[in-house]
């Protein structure tokens, strides 16, 4: 199965998106247009091409980190300025219907997530050259109770386990350094 990753248009299709997640399908139903047409965030969708169906999205946006809040480890390898240069990563989300739909047919794991997340790095470490960014930050919503009784689960394992680590005082925040970024996507 091919699929695309590509700049939002008004043109495509996020009607029938599902996620367990009620912020991420608002998210793209409702607010992506306002955010895109402002330049607040851009948003990029997942489809299969020819096809202008949302099959999952990201959205990116800047904002800087007070440098006191980066653990340790992370400030010994920057530059000491008070703030420091990142691209946060706003919303992240796979249309838990088709990938359902994916895994039944083939009988392998679509791994959108992951698919979306590699993409999210190798556009943030492109664009970081052009405009520098030194971190990529994710806050990581904790779905409500209601939510995980309907089969969400909190998205802060998945981003550890590709190397995102929290704040200091805010754990559901997590960060990777464009550095580590690039360490693991330079050659692609
Ligand atoms: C979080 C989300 C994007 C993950 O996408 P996905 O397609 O389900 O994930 P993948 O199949 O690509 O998973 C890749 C790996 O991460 C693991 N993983 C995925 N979600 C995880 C979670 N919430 N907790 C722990 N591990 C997780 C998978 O088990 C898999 O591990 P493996 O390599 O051992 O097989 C998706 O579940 C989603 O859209 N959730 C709702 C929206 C959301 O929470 N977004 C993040 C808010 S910031």
């Amino acid at each position: 199965m091919s699929l695309a990753i590509v700049p939002w248009t008004k043109e495509h299709d996020a009607s029938q998106f599902t996620s367990n997640l009620a912020s991420i399908k608002k998210y793209i139903q409702e607010q992506a247009q306002r955010d895109v047409s402002s330049y607040t965030s851009s948003v990029f969708v997942l489809t299969e091409p020819g096809d202008m169906v949302i099959r999952g999205y990201y959205s990116l946006s800047s904002l800087s980190i007070v440098f006191q809040e980066l653990p340790p480890k992370v400030q010994k390898r920057l530059p000491r300025y008070t703030e420091t240069s990142a691209i946060l990563l706003g919303r992240l989300g796979v249309d838990k219907e088709y990938s359902q739909k994916l895994l039944d047919h083939t009988g392998i794991k679509p791994r959108l997530g992951e698919l979306l997340l590699a993409d999210v790095q190798i556009r943030a470490l492109k664009n970081s050259k052009d405009v520098g960014s030194a971190l990529l930050v994710v806050d990581a919503e904790m779905p409500s109770t209601e939510e995980q009784k309907n089969g969400a689960r909190d998205p802060l394992p998945f981003y550890e386990k590709y190397g995102f680590v929290p704040l200091t005082n805010n754990p559901r925040r997590v960060i990777k350094t464009m550095r580590a970024i690039s360490k693991e996507f330079e050659s692609l």
